[in-house]
């Protein structure tokens, strides 16, 4: 009879300790962190945001991939060649040239070009 009553009680607990982890498996889900653009961003400025930031930082002061605020023009002396490297792509720097539009890569580049600083 105790053995019984024993198990019963260690079903509910058990049942009661699976519940909780798959709630908290919920609870925990990790947002995916969404680059929000401010209020107002150029379309340039919302692309870097959305598309580079996660590498490049949000000022474009460098983090997983190379500074590009107030470098890029000495790297790139024509905006052309700086477009050319966005939709190529090498290494570890992805290729843009299917995700984003030539409009969409101009309006990036022209945004690290000018407004990074
Ligand atoms: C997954 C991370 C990642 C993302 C996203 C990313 N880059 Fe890069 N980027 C890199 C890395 C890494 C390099 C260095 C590549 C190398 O030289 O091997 C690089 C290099 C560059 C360079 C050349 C810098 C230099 O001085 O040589 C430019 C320009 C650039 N990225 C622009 C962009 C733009 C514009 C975007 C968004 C459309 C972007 N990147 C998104 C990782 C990234």
């Amino acid at each position: 009879m105790a053995l019984r009553s024993f198990v019963r009680y260690f079903e509910i607990f058990a049942a009661i300790v699976t519940a909780a982890f798959v709630l908290l498996l919920f609870v925990n889900e990790p947002r995916q962190q969404q680059a929000v653009p401010r209020q107002g961003a150029s379309p340039g400025e919302a692309i870097f945001a959305a598309r580079c930031a996660g590498c490049h930082g949000s000022d474009g002061a460098g983090g997983f991939g190379p500074p590009l605020a107030g470098v890029v023009t000495s790297r790139f002396p024509t905006a052309a060649e700086q477009e050319a490297f966005v939709a190529k792509g090498t290494g570890a720097m992805p290729s843009f040239a299917d995700t984003l539009t030539p409009e969409q890569i101009a309006a990036v580049v022209a945004y690290t070009r000018t407004e990074l600083k």
